[in-house]
């Protein structure tokens, strides 16, 4: 078996659910109780672009009441440690990777703590919220909006993810349906690339069958576990 040097590390939404942060899926997910197309998509923005913003603002004001979970801490403990590449791919728009103090963490689908300038295309840290159209701090235009990647839209940095999944010794999948593309795609890019798969996840994802291996259970407890394991 080949040494693991490079890492590429995929979260979604699973890793924050025990801080509090509700899952976009199944029962009681976000999406149960809204529908994608009134809120997350560019469409949605341009028709009722207050009710977008309220629906964010609500998010951005909830994510600062709550705190990184165990989950969290143990990768930010591996971030600090390990020696090769790393690269934790987060799904989440939330900064519990970063409070837990991990620092090679990309935001493939944005970030609820920063506003995007639509008239000067600055994207500056943002705590307030958005529904009452302050001024960007860069240009004074109202034109900001949620740094969100919306349905329709294309995430950030995929040539840095893709750079990384071509290094990487080992792909780990942790808290994520694998419903959205292209995230749900890395395992497959990882297999055809001969890089070893594991999921850790509450329950089988929809690509669980993609991944050399697969470890149920929550994040909180899963996660550290499979740390101590790597570390050793
Ligand atoms: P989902 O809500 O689709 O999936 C969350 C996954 O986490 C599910 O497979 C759950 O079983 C699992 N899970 C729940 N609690 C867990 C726990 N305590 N420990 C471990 N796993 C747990 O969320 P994502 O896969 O992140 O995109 O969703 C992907 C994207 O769809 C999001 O980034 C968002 C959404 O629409 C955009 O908004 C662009």
């Amino acid at each position: 078996m080949t040494e693991i040097r490079n890492i590429v590390i995929l979260t979604g939404a699973g890793i924050s659910a025990e801080s509090g942060i509700d899952t976009f899926r199944g029962a009681g997910g976000l999406w149960e109780n809204h529908r994608v197309e009134d809120v997350a998509t560019p469409e949605a923005f341009a028709r009722d672009p207050a009710l977008v913003q309220r629906f964010y603002d609500i998010r951005r004001a909830a994510i600062q009441e709550k705190l990184p979970n165990a989950a969290h801490m143990a990768l930010a403990g591996l971030d600090a440690r390990w020696k090769g590449d790393l690269l934790i791919v987060t799904q989440n728009v939330d900064d519990l990777h970063e409070r837990a103090g991990a620092s090679r963490v990309l935001h493939m689908h944005g970030e609820h703590l920063k506003a995007w300038c639509t008239s000067c295309d600055v994207r500056s840290h943002w705590r307030a919220p958005l529904a009452d159209r302050p001024p960007c701090p860069v240009c004074g235009a109202r034109t900001l909006r949620p740094d969100v990647v919306w349905f329709g839209e294309m995430p950030y940095r995929m040539d840095a993810i893709y750079a990384a999944l071509r290094d990487a010794d080992l792909f780990v999948s942790i808290g994520t349906s694998g419903a959205v593309y292209p995230a749900a795609g890395f395992v497959r890019d990882a297999r055809e690339l001969g890089t070893r798969t594991l999921e850790l996840n509450l329950e089988r994802s929809q690509g669980s069958h993609w991944f050399e291996e697969s470890r149920l259970g929550p994040a909180s407890e899963i996660v550290p576990a499979w740390v101590e394991e790597i570390l050793m």
